[in-house]
């Protein structure tokens, strides 16, 4: 007889996404703010419209400026018709597009190439597409535009999705099913350990235009339990010893691998985002590199509950409760969420290559890295955002100067990284997170470099950098270097911390700031920026002149930013699977993809996703004529009473009574086109 299961309820703290209680610094006022940037934008631009008074419900006097001609002029650099505001549970684009689905959860992908069944079993797992798809990256094959390695992150899962022990279960998105005695099934948790992580698929366009995976001993799984290396500054740190890893230079596994970077070398990195969620702490005192991170003694996927049975050897349940149980750090896994948090390389190119954790680039909620156009001679930047409310926007600037020739990882192994302070006067800095520098002492505990990177928020909050409404995905345009980042939303931001580029109070729907470093120099310490747009229902948002965003540009919750080679931008949004065209998101939809013109801030929506899914991991092929975008978590609003009665919010890709799945979509234009041109 099969073993029977119990609901296991997520803590809601984790549900809502709660991050740790502190209180960040107070703004300048957000109404001299707001005012000031957008008259100033008038001074530079010699004149647009704006009307400020609606947005802020009052809160503003209500005052108009005169608009200029040609402020809203239509764009060129977007050819489509705009598709509707919808919640249907399908994915619609404009007229004359095409849609394929590619490499669903589930899709065998490597080594025996197992079929996807409900029965799948962990082994099954680890050689088949991982869950819920997010960043993703095509590397072509010799510059190929239909043959390529195409490699993305599988950010989590839905367990109750994953299982067939799950069915007639009250479940919510991030509850698991617990044995009667309350463990955790090993079996399970294997399973959802293989459905974490990256894959790498050999894809390629046949004689239809339909696009394959092509069998390859490339294709790979890296999943939250792949052997990896430390590098950088905390390599071999006694902070990282670990019963697994006595001399602290070896991890296990990614985990929560939210949006992505792409080296000039031509390798993928992979962000260690809400990592937090699978640790659990004893009540006692613990590290500042533990509570400042919100790891508690609490978790939403109680892998830990897992451990004390015959297959938990190596610890790998048991790694995921970080209370101290041995002598010696060397004897348990009290360290094993300092693993955590970091920037993962991996050379898809080299099935043999271990990834390696880059610990120079920060700890911390990564949600992805841009890099800045490298310059042969001259010292490599890229930016990151740490993804939490009232987190920071960070950047690394290189030691060594790039030379094409010789470039590869160890390049993020040394230089100086900066948190950014953003004045409400338009202007920026640039603060380096450096021994010595901006309070950073080893009487306030940050002594050495790895000290900093360790607690890099800690770090940041002493060196005065601007909390921000959670920093989600950055891109930058490849024709002007300006630097743009998502802010997605903060309902927690209080009257008086509002202010600069986060200027509302209980932000539901977020902003897009842009940015230009001094000179145009990104090794610089200094920027200028402005907002691009702030999202919300019409009378709440402001586009680039000032004045509302169009029912066919409206948005909330921007994540997802790419520019494509004709300088569009592609906005991809997150509104969270309980917000979903409930309440104050009704207005909405699913979430959508739309383009953007950065000179003269059109926005269009392109995609509309199917229920309760985000869109995200937006890339094309070197010609424009293809794009990939990620649909993950279709179904994740289905309330645990429905999941119980089999009533799903998706059957998305495969139609009802399937499960929903994560997948990629090939987006083509009929006429062979370049897409959204
Ligand atoms: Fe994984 Fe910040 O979204
Ligand atoms: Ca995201
Ligand atoms: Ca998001």
């Amino acid at each position: 007889m099969p073993e029977r299961f119990i609901p296991g309820h997520a803590d809601p703290a984790f549900v809502a996404n709660e991050e740790p209680l502190r209180e960040p610094v107070a703004q300048p006022d957000f109404q001299q703010v707001v005012s000031a940037r957008y008259q100033r934008r008038d001074v530079l631009r010699g004149g647009v419209g704006l009307t400020l008074g609606a947005m802020f419900g009052g809160l503003l006097p209500a005052r108009t400026v005169q608009a200029s001609a040609g402020a809203s002029a239509a764009s060129s650099r977007l050819g489509f018709p705009a598709v509707a505001v919808g919640s249907a549970d399908a994915v619609v684009v404009p007229p004359g597009y095409r849609l394929q689905v590619l490499l669903p959860w589930g899709e065998p992908l490597c080594g025996e190439y197992p079929a996807f069944a409900a029965s799948n079993g962990a082994a099954e797992q680890a050689q088949q597409m991982g869950s819920h798809h997010d960043g993703m990256h095509f590397f072509p094959l010799a510059g190929s535009s239909s043959e390529g390695l195409l490699v993305m992150n599988h950010e989590y899962a839905e367990p109750r999705f994953l299982h067939g022990g799950a069915t007639g279960l009250e479940l919510n998105a991030f509850d698991v099913p617990l044995r009667a005695d309350g463990s955790r099934d090993p079996a399970q948790v294997l399973k959802e350990i293989h459905a974490h992580g990256v894959s790498v698929a050999h894809i390629r366009r046949d004689a239809h235009g339909v696009w394959q995976l092509v069998r390859d001993v490339r294709n790979r799984r890296i999943t939250a339990a792949t052997p990896m290396a430390i590098s950088g500054p905390l390599r071999g740190d006694p902070r990282l010893h670990t019963a697994w890893s006595p001399e602290g230079t070896q991890a296990r596994g990614t985990l929560n691998n939210c949006a992505h970077g792409v080296t000039p070398w031509g390798t993928y990195l992979a962000c260690e985002e809400n990592w937090r969620y699978y640790f659990v702490r004893d009540a006692g005192p613990a590290p500042v590199s533990l509570t400042r991170y919100g790891v508690e003694p609490l978790s939403a996927w109680r892998w830990h509950l897992a451990a004390g049975n015959a297959t938990d050897d190596p610890g790998q349940f048991a790694r995921f409760d970080a209370s101290r149980r041995a002598e010696s750090a060397q004897g348990d896994f009290r360290n094993e969420p300092h693993a955590f948090g970091w920037v993962v390389e991996i050379d898809p190119f080299d099935p043999q290559s271990a990834p390696v954790k880059r610990t120079h680039l920060g700890r911390f909620a990564h949600e992805g890295v841009i890099f800045a156009p490298a310059v042969e001679g001259r010292p490599l930047t890229l930016y990151s955002g740490d993804d939490a409310r009232f987190e920071y926007v960070y950047k690394f600037v290189s030691s060594r100067p790039y030379h094409a020739a010789s470039a590869d990882g160890s390049l993020l192994d040394e230089g100086t990284l900066y948190a950014a302070r953003f004045s409400g006067d338009g202007s920026g800095e640039w603060l380096a997170l450096v021994p010595g520098e901006n309070g950073l002492t080893a009487a306030n505990g940050f002594a050495t470099i790895a000290d900093i990177l360790l607690n890099t928020r800690g770090a940041a909050d002493l060196a005065g950098a601007t909390p921000m409404d959670r920093p989600e995905w950055g891109a930058l345009d490849p024709a002007t270097g300006q630097v743009y980042f998502s802010l997605t939303k903060n309902e927690r931001r209080k009257p008086e911390q509002a202010g600069g580029p986060n200027p509302r109070a209980r932000n539901a729907h977020g902003q897009i700031v842009r940015w230009r470093e001094a000179a145009d120099d990104h090794t610089a310490t200094t920027f200028e920026w402005e907002l691009f747009l702030l999202a919300g229902k019409a009378q709440e948002s402001l586009d680039l002149h000032g004045e509302p965003l169009t029912e066919d540009g409206s948005l909330s919750n921007p994540d997802g930013l790419w520019f494509d080679g004709d300088r569009r931008l592609w906005i991809q949004t997150d509104i969270s699977d309980q917000e979903l065209n409930t309440r104050g998101w009704s207005t909405f939809g699913n979430n959508a993809l739309l383009a953007a013109d950065p000179d003269t801030g059109e926005v269009r929506r392109f995609l509309v996703g199917p229920r309760g899914a985000e869109i995200t991991g937006c890339v094309g092929t070197p010609d424009g004529a293809t794009l990939f975008v990620n649909v993950q978590h279709p179904g994740a609003s289905t309330s645990a009473h429905d999941f119980a009665r089999g009533r799903l919010q998706s059957y998305w890709p495969d139609g009802g009574p399937a499960m929903p799945r994560s997948a990629t979509l090939v987006i083509t234009r009929e006429d062979g086109g370049v897409v959204g041109a």
